[in-house]
């Protein structure tokens, strides 16, 4: 438990730096044009601080020499620093008194500036520490006593370290403040906590090794008082225990099974037909939890900003492109899909294509509208006892496998991982040697920099004579320049695309690819997946990775996240954990349970680059202030509970 807060004055107690101030008002005594000439120096003076080629200490000797400060200006600032204070400075420091913490304030400023307040407060003098200027009648500006430890840039580590000789500082210490120098005081091991105020100006080094952050000095208030402050609130009522109700917002006309699913599980759903713009999606999601999409609409790093609410995303699709997986994942939020809830789908139509492909049935039916009557099969054939080789073995390219073996087919398969081979299927050592043995080629890999172009003049020349080609995987897999030559010389005597290197937008652009028009070619416009049943599966898959992930912490399946899971008990509360994967996040965790005595039934851990996800079931429902904790340490991204 927190014993002794040393606060840094100007940060946690001003609205503006008290030297500033002080500035602010001895500048009035110039005219315009002096003003803003002292203030040009003021900033080159600024400048040259940051680049270190002056202290701190010498930086205000000479912003007074700059602004000539004289007494009767500090007087004013004197007279005028109640006004400069924080709102909630009062309230904080009384709970805190209240509440027996020993308060202690170290300033670099002047005690002119500070006691006026720290009086006000009732902090006693000797618990206040400042920089003192000398007022010489023979110099109009006051001179800073340079023998105080404040005018020294370790001046706060050693007054620390003062008290602590003095047995001044029982028991644990935390340091409240913005800078390096206050973070120096828990490098040193005399404080216990530095707690990082992110008030009038920024210090990213301070800030990246603090303990804890916090925007409003309140939320200082639980990280160094009791943790049985919660015996004071209230108990939760029934009511209040009821899981939350989150608001989901649909797009692109989900399959209905998904609106059913979520509801079910006590979701608000909103949801439209179609594919909302930026500005309209800012809108909706303002204060949405769950966003559901499809492929068209676009979920950007800078529309993730605003959305400050958002949970999870599910996409209800196979592809993941449309959303900024890396910005969604720093900001706390898994990206769920189906990315397999096609495949057999694919892998039905590959069959059928090769069946129609074997027996021509595309010219024959196109002469027949046409009102042509080609009754010569000379190629046609059965594919029962003929051979496909399956390039990719994979979700689609195994079932793909299973269907063709059903059918009485020999499968060989060409993979750069070693896949288990399913039925009588055979692995072949290379892509050559199964293109050598295969009547039907059928490719099932990604686009990647090694599969685009596999199928090329080459491999092409390696194929039997007589053989046909299927792809429905990506469109750069094969070049069909090359793949054009090969049906024209009659060397493959059928294909079947599903997949184009350029596919059109939009139903309404024109399709435009060199094997338009060949014999025995069929070309399909990006269909493979696109059936009823799997529009139903991804409706079910995706709402159920939903549901896991609000219910229960399940990171299952996540796309952009740690893959987390830990079965759900009924006698414990669980809390999520988001973080960034640094280290000591675990023990700064672990800190606060031991210290709010929390009984930890159950934890996970899971990291992936830079993000950390932890779940931890605890026992009791004393976890308020424990949340707030949580969600002040440094790492965090985000902190969700579960009852
Ligand atoms: P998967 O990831 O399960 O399988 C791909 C397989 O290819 C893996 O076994 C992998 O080891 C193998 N592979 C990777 N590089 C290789 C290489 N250089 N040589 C040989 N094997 C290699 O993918 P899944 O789900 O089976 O999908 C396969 C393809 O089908 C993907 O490109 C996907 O985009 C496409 N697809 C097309 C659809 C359509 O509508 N036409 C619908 C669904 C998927």
């Amino acid at each position: 438990m927190i014993q002794n807060i040393i606060f840094d004055f100007d940060c946690c107690f001003l609205q503006q730096e008290a030297i500033e101030f002080l500035i602010e008002l001895g500048l009035r005594k110039f005219d315009v044009t002096e003003q803003q000439f002292r203030l040009e120096s003021l900033r080159s003076l600024a400048a040259r601080t940051e680049t270190h080629e002056v202290s701190r200490g010498h930086k205000m000797a000479q912003q007074l020499q700059i602004s000539k400060i004289n007494q009767s200006d500090v007087k004013r600032a004197s007279s005028l620093m109640e006004t400069q204070l924080l709102p909630e400075v009062q309230m904080v420091i009384n709970y805190l008194k209240e509440n027996n913490r020993q308060i202690v304030v170290f300033s670099r400023g002047f005690e002119e500036l500070v006691l006026p307040v720290t009086d006000m407060l009732e902090i006693p003098r000797r618990n206040v520490f400042t920089n003192r200027l000398i007022f010489d009648p023979e110099r109009e500006v006051p001179a800073i006593d340079e023998a105080n430890p404040l005018f020294l840039q370790s001046g706060k580590v050693y007054l620390a370290e003062y008290l602590k000789n003095q047995g001044r500082l029982l028991g644990p210490t935390a340091v409240a403040g913005n800078s390096r120098a206050d973070l120096s005081i828990r490098k040193s091991g005399i404080a216990n906590y530095f707690i990082y105020f992110e008030n009038l100006r920024m210090d990213e080094a301070a800030l990246s090794e603090a303990d804890f952050v916090i925007r409003q000095l309140d939320q200082l208030l639980p990280l160094v008082t009791s943790p049985f402050l919660t015996n004071q609130k209230k108990n939760t009522t029934q009511e209040e225990r009821q899981a939350p109700k989150y608001n989901t917002i649909l797009v692109e006309n989900i399959h209905p099974i998904a609106t059913s699913r979520l509801k079910d599980a006590d979701f608000n759903i909103a949801s439209y037909t179609h594919s909302p713009d930026v500005d309209e999606l800012t809108r909706l999601t303002s204060k949405c939890h769950v966003l559901g999409i499809r492929s068209k609409t676009q979920v950007r790093a800078e529309i993730l900003k605003k959305m400050q609410h958002l949970f999870v995303i599910g996409c209800f699709c196979i592809g993941t492109d449309q959303v900024d997986l890396a910005a969604a994942a720093q900001q706390g939020i898994p990206v769920f899909n189906a990315p397999y809830a096609n495949t057999r789908s694919v892998a039905e139509l590959v069959v059928g294509m090769a069946i129609m492909l074997m027996r021509d049935v595309f010219s024959k039916s196109n002469a027949a509208h046409q009102g042509q009557w080609l009754k010569k099969t000379t190629h046609a054939c059965e594919l029962r006892g003929k051979t496909v080789g399956i390039i990719g073995y994979g979700h689609i390219g195994s079932q793909v496998s299973i269907l063709f073996e059903d059918l009485g087919l020999k499968i060989i398969y060409y993979d750069i991982v070693d896949k288990l081979p399913l039925g009588n299927a055979r692995r072949m050592p290379s892509l050559e040697m199964l293109l050598a043995a295969s009547d039907i080629v059928t490719l099932h890999v990604p686009d990647t920099p090694e599969t685009r172009g596999i199928i090329n003049e080459q491999t092409l020349g390696f194929m039997k004579s007589g053989s046909i080609l299927i792809n429905t995987s990506r469109g750069k897999v094969v070049d069909l320049k090359a793949l054009k030559s090969a049906l024209v010389s009659g060397r493959i005597i059928g294909t079947a695309i599903d997949v184009f290197p350029d596919e059109p937008g939009s139903n309404q652009e024109r399709f435009i690819c060199e094997l338009q028009n060949l014999p025995n070619v069929i070309l399909t416009p990006h269909i493979g997946g696109s059936t009823l049943e799997a529009q139903e599966r991804i409706a079910d898959e995706v709402s159920t990775k939903l549901i896991n992930f609000l219910k229960t912490g399940a990171t299952i399946g996540a796309v952009n996240f740690p893959e987390v899971d830990l079965p759900p008990t009924s006698d414990s509360y669980r809390i999520l954990h988001i973080h960034r994967n640094q280290p000591q996040v675990l023990a700064k965790i672990h800190n606060i349970f031991s210290q709010y005595q929390i009984h930890v039934t159950a934890e996970i851990l899971k990291t992936r680059d830079s993000i950390g996800y932890l779940i931890v079931d605890i026992h009791q429902d004393n976890s308020a202030p424990v949340l707030e904790l949580l969600s002040r340490i440094t790492e965090t991204i985000r902190v969700l509970k579960i009852d």
